[in-house]
């Protein structure tokens, strides 16, 4: 089995990492970092590739190292950077922050998917699964703010429902999916975590565990579903 798990160094993807690594002791895992050099080192089953996933040079240069794939998973994500947070209101709203925030939550899954589907298309049972967020769900919008990462991700969402849509036509066999890992522990929610309550903040291998059940299982009829880590359905 070849797996690609693009953002290895995240919490959530090292940890994946580590769990495909234990759990599938057969698999060729590769996985892509950013900027932190990753501290898994590679061996013969962990090959690391420096992307820069909102780059479509770096996504199809990547796709170039590779005959066939059998599950992408997307683990990149930005809710804050650098002295930037998540807009409370309205005031704090500023457009390159919104237009980073489209560039790093949706874009990468767009590129990987066309350049990854005639890949993944020569696997008898492929998945392509990104990392989404609850709060990129417009039905379960109650809160409101965060306006880049909520719309970031409810055009993740778009992206997934409908290349779900064309792989029914091309890649009947597959299956894409978008999954809500829930508050983990990682730097992307460590300025938020104050209010979660302890038995919500998750670790990232707890996390790994829920997500990979659900991507075991996933089959051709559960394609373009979004799944919270406990196997629950989410609404768009
Ligand atoms: N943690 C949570 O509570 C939570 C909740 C809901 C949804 N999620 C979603 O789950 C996913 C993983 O989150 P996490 O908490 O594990 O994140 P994280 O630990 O903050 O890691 C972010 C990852 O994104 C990568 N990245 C950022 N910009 C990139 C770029 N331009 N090209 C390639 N890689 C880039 C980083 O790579 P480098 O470090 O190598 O630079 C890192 O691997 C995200 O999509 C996030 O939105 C997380």
């Amino acid at each position: 089995m070849i797996v690609l798990i693009i953002g290895g160094t995240s919490g959530i993807g090292h940890a994946l990492l580590e769990h495909i690594h234990n759990q599938y002791p057969t698999a060729n895992i590769h996985a892509t970092y950013h900027q932190n050099i990753p501290t898994l080192h590679a061996d013969q089953r962990i090959h690391w590739h420096q992307v820069d996933a909102t780059s479509e040079s770096d996504i199809k240069g990547l796709s170039k190292k590779f005959d066939q794939a059998d599950w992408v998973i997307n683990c990149v994500g930005m809710l804050h950077q650098h002295h930037q947070g998540p807009e409370k209101s309205l005031s704090d709203f500023e457009p390159d922050f919104f237009a980073r925030s489209l560039a790093i939550n949706a874009l990468p899954t767009m590129l990987l998917a066309k350049h990854f589907t005639p890949l993944l298309k020569k696997s008898a049972n492929p998945r392509l699964v990104t990392l989404s967020a609850k709060v990129g769900s417009i039905s379960d919008n109650h809160l409101g703010g965060w306006y880049s990462y909520r719309a970031s991700k409810a055009a993740l969402n778009m992206l997934i429902k409908t290349i779900a849509i064309e792989w029914q036509r091309s890649v009947k066999q597959g299956c894409v999916l978008a999954l809500h890992p829930g508050t983990t522990d990682t730097p992307l929610s460590k300025p938020f975590q104050k209010n979660v309550p302890p038995d919500k903040l998750f670790t990232p291998t707890h996390v790994a565990q829920q997500l990979l059940r659900i991507i075991e299982g996933s089959l051709p009829i559960h394609s373009g579903t979004f799944y919270s880590y406990s196997g629950e359905k989410i609404s768009w």
